[in-house]
């Protein structure tokens, strides 16, 4: 079975998509993993920078996304079929990466979100609306050697699917105030959902992105981070760190075509620090 990551955090903004588009990236084209990217936000950010926004409308239409999967469930149908939704070989890098597939979202999913919230049992998570994609998914996942679930920035009964089918997960913070407050909410959420539905997940770090060295206030939280995290408690802070680098916030864009990670993903700098974050990931994982 692959290594299955939620990347999660409750605040917006904090580099989760990035995060998670950027390792998937890596493990695919340096390290020759199969790879899948399950978009589980209805702002399909991680979807239009896989695939580019005309061929997900296509997706789109013909029910291939995962707002197929929550509706079908709602309404007793049986229309998503999850080897038609996923798409491979997705990137502009050479026109489409092998080993890098994806499980798109819909800016539909918003609206079912709700209905779903409303049927779901979440004092015990033993009913099916929390293990949805976990049913739906269990012939695909055999065929991956990683899986990341790039999630919303709310723990609503999407992101608990991800969450039910993810062995670790992993938090990217902006080393501000702010950004650092919401942590141990993350933490203290993971705990209670292992706790009552029985389903063991480990808190595999916290990734600093969009580092500014020359803010002082990012230096002295990155450091107070590292001071404070209790091992076997609070999850360690990934040596490895991401800069704010307008190059970064670029390889979303799937309308150039580029030809290689570092093309897409910018420059030496960039480039060193997300191959250098997959090597460190891949080592904590064991795979
Ligand atoms: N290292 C970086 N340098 C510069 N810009 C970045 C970096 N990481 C992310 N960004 C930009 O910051 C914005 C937010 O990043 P991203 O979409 O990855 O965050 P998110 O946590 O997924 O947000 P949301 O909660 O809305 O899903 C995006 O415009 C992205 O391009
Ligand atoms: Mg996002």
């Amino acid at each position: 079975m692959p290594v299955v990551t939620s990347v999660i955090n409750l605040k917006g903004g904090v580099g989760k998509t990035t995060l998670t588009l950027a390792l998937a990236h890596y493990l695919a084209g340096e390290h020759s993993k199969r790879v899948l990217v399950i978009d589980l936000d209805p702002q399909t950010n991680a979807t239009i920078a896989m695939v580019n926004e005309r061929r997900w409308r296509e997706r789109d239409q013909s029910g291939q996304t995962l707002y197929q999967l929550f509706r079908d469930q709602l309404e007793g149908t049986r229309n998503f079929n999850a080897r038609d939704a996923v798409i491979t070989r997705v990137s502009n890098i050479g026109g489409g990466m092998p080993g890098l597939d994806l499980l798109p979202a819909s800016i539909r999913l918003h609206r079912i979100q709700d209905k779903i919230t409303k049927v779901a049992d979440l004092d015990t998570y033993r009913d099916g609306m929390v293990y949805t994609l976990r049913e739906a998914l269990r012939d695909t996942l055999p065929a991956y050697d990683h899986v990341l679930i790039d999630c919303p920035p709310n723990l609503g009964v999407i992101t608990l699917n991800g969450i039910a089918i993810s062995k670790y997960f992993l938090i990217p913070v902006v080393p501000d105030i702010l950004s650092t407050l919401g942590v141990p909410l993350v933490l203290d959420r993971m705990a209670d959902f292992a706790l009552r539905a029985q389903h063991e997940i480990f808190g595999l770090g916290i990734v600093v992105s969009r580092y500014r060295p020359n803010s002082r206030l990012h230096r002295q939280t990155v450091m107070s981070m590292r001071r404070d995290a209790i091992p076997g408690i609070h999850p360690p802070i990934f040596n490895s760190i991401i800069n704010e680098d307008i190059e970064v916030a670029e390889a979303a864009d799937m309308e150039e075509p580029v030809t290689s990670l570092r093309q897409k993903f910018g420059g030496s700098n960039p480039h060193k620090q997300f191959s250098a974050l997959t090597d460190e990931y891949l080592r904590y994982v064991g795979g």
